[in-house]
């Protein structure tokens, strides 16, 4: 998979891609992630890329053009499954949307900034526009991180053990049920017997019962969908 993330502020994004699985995906060429530094595809002398609203309003609107000569430049080179913009008033991600974009071979994000970008991007260059909760961050960076990550860890052979994205919270429409590790009595406050019984099905059973719990007290919602 090649992703392609277009920005003013790169330095915002690095460090999500310097650790753990998602540089683990990277350097065994899993996947591909490449920054484009929105500026470079101004072709304003002071590099340019925001303009006031038409009609008037407080704050920065990102222009068309760099957007547009990006993304030509991009698909010069090759196809791509979707072109994203992150935004709040985007389709909220969840764990099914992130599996759908995990089978794409090719994707550009781009980053909004200042007030968002200029409507006719939205209508003419994105193919999909995902929002990564009902609160809003200083731009898209941050989202397309968090986006990346649910995406990369899904691509098949990412993670070491194939079962372990298949137990995340939400794979399943569930949370998670509770894990433990050692010790087994830790100042008193003692692991549920049943982990330590070795009855495997068991062990299972109670784990299901206890994601449909959890589920059921923290998140009902997610009951009406199944
Ligand atoms: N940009 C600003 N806020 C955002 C959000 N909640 N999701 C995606 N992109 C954003």
């Amino acid at each position: 998979m090649r992703i392609d993330i277009i920005t003013l502020f790169p330095e915002l994004l690095q460090s999500p891609f310097e650790a753990s699985i998602v540089k683990r995906a990277i350097d065994s060429k899993k996947v591909e992630v490449h920054f484009h530094q929105l500026r470079d595809y101004s072709t304003n002398k002071q590099r340019q890329v925001d303009d006031y609203p038409y009609g008037g309003g407080a704050g920065m609107v990102m222009m068309i053009e760099p957007i547009d000569r990006c993304i030509a430049e991009l698909q010069k080179a090759r196809t791509y499954d979707a072109i994203i913009y992150l935004t709040p008033d985007g389709q909220r991600l969840n764990q099914k949307k992130a599996n759908q974009l995990s089978l794409f071979e090719n994707i550009i994000l781009l980053c909004g900034h200042y007030k968002g970008v200029d409507q006719r991007v939205r209508d003419q260059l994105i193919t999909e526009e995902i929002s990564i909760g009902d609160f809003v961050l200083s731009g898209g960076e941050l989202a397309a991180a968090v986006l990346c990550d649910s995406i990369i860890r899904l691509i098949p052979g990412v993670l070491g053990d194939e079962s372990s994205a298949l137990s995340d919270s939400f794979q399943d429409g569930l949370l998670a049920p509770p894990i433990y590790t050692r010790p087994e009595n830790y100042k008193g406050w003692t692991v549920p017997e049943i982990l330590t019984s070795g009855n495997t099905p068991k062990v299972e059973a109670w784990r299901e019962e206890m994601a449909l719990k959890r589920t059921q007290s923290i998140r009902p919602d997610l009951l009406d969908d199944k």
